[in-house]
């Protein structure tokens, strides 16, 4: 299966998503699960596995597959989708070929948003690409809007609304919304896993969150 993690908007959480996928996944021992990094900018394979080797903190418990070209990106996808169960695509942007390539082989295309006006005009922007992508392909490639950076104190009137634009017109979305929270911000600074941080109240909330993420988005893959 392969999911790709992308909107044109940066900074809306589409490489703490893809690494918080990818490790609540790869504690089950039993699912093999890559992460190709995609953005040219390597967030993942650059910074986040460049922390990691200057923290001597070793291997990921997933792979970790750089691939920013539009040249070969096919190839690295249809190959990590044979040699894996799970693959997780960190993408930028849904202007290029990249994008496009990348959707159209995806099982699945997540699109992390923050309940903003501009973050939602990103968001409908990548679910117009994926359509055009699948219609590219002669098949429907499935998307769901992930609501990123929620704050979990207080849900405001304007995160209410935007959820039942989403709603009202159809836009089908993950329920399970990612919380603002420092251990996701650690995750990407510190260079580890949501699961490798240390223990304390705040990290179990992210995991419990992360875990309840995980098994809705294994319950739509499931049913595919
Ligand atoms: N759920 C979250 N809680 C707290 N901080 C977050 C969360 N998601 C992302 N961030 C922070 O926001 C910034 C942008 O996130 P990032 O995942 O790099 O976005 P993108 O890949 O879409 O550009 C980073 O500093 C990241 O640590
Ligand atoms: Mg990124």
């Amino acid at each position: 299966m392969i999911v790709s993690v992308l909107s044109p908007k940066g900074g809306c959480g589409k490489s703490t998503a893809t690494l918080t996928l990818a490790s609540v996944f790869s504690n089950n021992e039993d699912l093999s699960v890559a992460v190709v990094d995609a953005d040219p900018r390597q967030s993942i394979a650059r910074v986040w596995l460049g922390k990691r080797q200057s923290e001597n903190l070793g291997a990921p418990p997933f792979k970790v597959i750089s691939d920013p070209s539009d040249g070969t990106i096919l190839d690295t996808l249809e190959d990590a989708g044979e040699t894996n169960d799970l693959v997780f695509v960190d993408l930028e942007g849904v202007a290029g070929l990249m994008a496009s390539y990348a959707a159209s082989a995806s099982d699945l295309c997540i699109i992390p948003m923050r309940p903003s006006a501009l973050d939602g005009d990103a968001a409908g922007a990548a679910l117009k690409m994926i359509r055009d992508a699948g219609r590219a392909a002669r098949r429907t490639v499935p998307a769901r809007i992930l609501i990123t950076q929620t704050d979990a104190a207080i849900v405001t009137k304007s995160h209410k609304e935007l959820l039942a634009e989403l709603d009202g017109a159809g836009v089908e979305r993950l329920q399970t919304e990612l919380m603002r929270r420092a251990p996701f911000e650690r995750v990407m600074a510190e260079g580890r896993t949501l699961f490798e941080l240390q223990e304390s109240q705040s990290v179990a909330s992210a995991i419990r969150n992360t875990a309840q993420l995980g098994k809705e988005l294994a319950d739509i893959l499931e049913s595919q």
